[in-house]
């Protein structure tokens, strides 16, 4: 090459090489050794592990802060403190966010928050999943409001990708303040234990406003929020299961709402007999069992991934696949508190099933439930809305909707659970079913009351109602008979009817009302 034509000099790749040297080294190595020291991977590690290896495009590497403010004016901050970028997971694209906490705390300032919105953008306009992986101080404090100018532009950007992309954030440090909003605004949030906390106030403020006294742990640490407040859905045991996680969840979801399902070869069989299932109801009705096993079974290789596994445990949701195609479930769990619903099942149901169908994910239910949570704490906790949720999310479905009625089915609860008029396209249900207005004992209490009174040996005539009561409407029979539901299946065939509806209904279609969008019960 001639030497006028050599505009790329040893001098400017020397420069280009060096500065891109000093960002990638974060906040150095005494910071990055006190990360390691708390049991922390750095940004860049986390990145590393998270995508397919090699595969991670850096985006805006050079991006600095320009606040002359307190001091910020000499502070370098390396590659502004978060690395953004793009790279492939499981060989499909992905969108991240990644904050370095040896930089300056992850502290969120103006051109930090423009790094996060430039990858968001680009997730959103090509129609790829974003993940958000938070370790930092918050609010660049320093930099005063441009840094609440960059979350509000966040919250935006995670508002208007709701039920367009795939939105996940990983909790992998501190998260305090307004800056839980983000996560909260994402569809799964994951946290890791003993590093990952979220909370509105801190320990310190909430001594001097309430006069209460907790550690960071019991207020916002990833137990408290996967089994309390349920903020959290997945709560791993370190940042690289954690990781590892997040690809396992990415396994099931489309790339958008406009995306197909990311579909496996499957070797399980579609004829495969689920024997299991013909022993598995109880000999008597208030016996418990666990509804897990029931999915486990029916679920290719009995493979199942289950957000929220500690919050709400009466209603269990999860993702299964079904000869490869992803499904989500819904499912009472009779092992506690009789699979009841009430305000937190209700919430989390319908949450699950919003995603399912924002994206195209069919929704497979199992009922076995005795009704609502009767008392003042959940009457007053707003069971009535809470529960109204459940019915809005599934009328609103139209995702194929395939409901199996296990046990009992009882009252307001029955058509909660996805029943026919919750637009169900099949419901099917074991001989074991009880599909009632109620349970025998409470129904004769209020329908025989006076007769019952008025016999004379009333406990005997009891009996004797209850047992007439459960002979006509402890059964799937009378509702079959109705055409309420649609077939009783043996237990063992569950799998195989389940297989062949999902693939009658593939292409189901259901167009609704013209409307700007449902007013859910929040
Ligand atoms: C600027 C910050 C910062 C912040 C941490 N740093 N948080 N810089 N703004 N918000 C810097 C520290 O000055 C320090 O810089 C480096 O990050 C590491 O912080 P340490 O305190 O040494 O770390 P550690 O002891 O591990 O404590 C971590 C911490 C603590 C618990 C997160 O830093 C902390 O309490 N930070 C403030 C948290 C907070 O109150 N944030 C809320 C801001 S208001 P050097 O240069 O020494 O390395 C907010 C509102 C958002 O976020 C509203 C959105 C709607």
């Amino acid at each position: 090459m001639e030497k006028d034509q050599k505009g790329l000099t040893e001098e400017k790749l020397d420069m280009f090489e060096e500065n891109k040297a000093n960002l990638l080294t974060m906040g150095g190595t005494k910071m990055v050794r006190k990360q390691h020291d708390l049991g922390k991977l750095t940004a860049r590690e986390r990145i590393d592990l998270l995508f397919d290896p090699g595969s991670f495009q850096e985006v805006q590497l050079f991006v600095k802060h320009r606040s002359t403010l307190l001091g910020l004016a000499e502070k370098e901050i390396p590659a502004e403190g978060v690395i953004t970028g793009f790279g492939r997971i499981n060989g499909r694209t992905v969108f991240a966010a990644a904050q370095d906490f040896t930089s300056s705390g992850g502290s969120l300032g103006e051109m930090h928050a423009k790094k996060i919105w430039k990858v968001m953008d680009m997730a959103l306009s090509a129609r790829k999943p974003f993940v958000a992986l938070n370790d930092s101080g918050g609010a660049r404090i320093q930099e005063g409001v441009p840094s609440l100018e960059g979350y509000g532009g966040i919250f935006y950007r995670n508002t208007v990708g709701s039920g367009y992309i795939p939105q996940i954030t990983a909790v992998m440090g501190p998260t305090a303040g307004g800056a839980v909003y983000s996560p909260a605004l994402t569809d799964w949030v994951f946290m890791v234990k003993k590093s990952g906390f979220m909370y509105i106030t801190g320990p310190d403020v909430i001594k001097a406003v309430i006069g209460e006294e907790v550690n960071h742990d019991d207020l916002g640490g990833a137990n408290t929020h996967a089994t309390k407040s349920g903020v959290c859905h997945f709560a791993t045991e370190s940042d690289e299961d954690c990781l590892t996680k997040i690809r396992m969840l990415l396994s099931y979801l489309p790339d958008s709402c406009h995306s197909p399902l990311p579909i496996t070869s499957s070797t399980d069989s579609p004829d495969r007999d689920c024997d299991d299932l013909d022993t598995i109801i109880p000999d008597r009705t208030n016996r418990a069992y666990d509804m897990k096993r029931v999915i486990a079974t029916v679920a290719d290789g009995g493979v199942m991934f289950e957000p929220h596994e500690l919050w709400a445990k009466n209603m269990v949701v999860a993702f299964i696949r079904v000869m490869g195609r992803p499904v989500g479930v819904i499912a009472n769990n009779p092992r506690f508190n009789a699979g009841v619903l009430d305000v937190q099942a209700s919430d989390k149901a319908s949450r699950f099933i919003r995603f399912c169908d924002a994206f195209n994910i069919p929704l497979l239910t199992f009922s076995d439930v005795p009704g609502y949570m009767p008392g003042t704490h959940q009457e007053w906790s707003g069971i009535i809305s809470h529960g109204a949720k459940l019915l809005h999310a599934y009328s609103e479905a139209t995702v194929p909707k395939i409901t199996v009625v296990t046990r009992k089915d009882y009252g307001g609860a029955y058509i909660a659970m996805c029943s026919k008029q919750l637009g169900a396209d099949y419901v099917m249900a074991w001989p074991t079913a009880e599909i009632a207005v109620m349970g025998a004992e409470g129904a004769c209490n209020i329908i025989y009351r006076k007769e019952i009174a008025e016999a004379t040996d009333p406990v005997e005539k009891r009996k004797e109602l209850v047992r007439s009561y459960e002979g006509q409407f402890n059964n799937p029979y009378f509702a079959a008979n109705l055409g309420i539901i649609d077939e009783i299946i043996r237990p063992r065939d569950t799998r195989r009817r389940i297989v062949s509806l999902l693939e009658a209904l593939l292409n189901k279609t259901e167009v609704r009302l013209p409307k700007k969008h449902n007013n859910i019960p929040l």
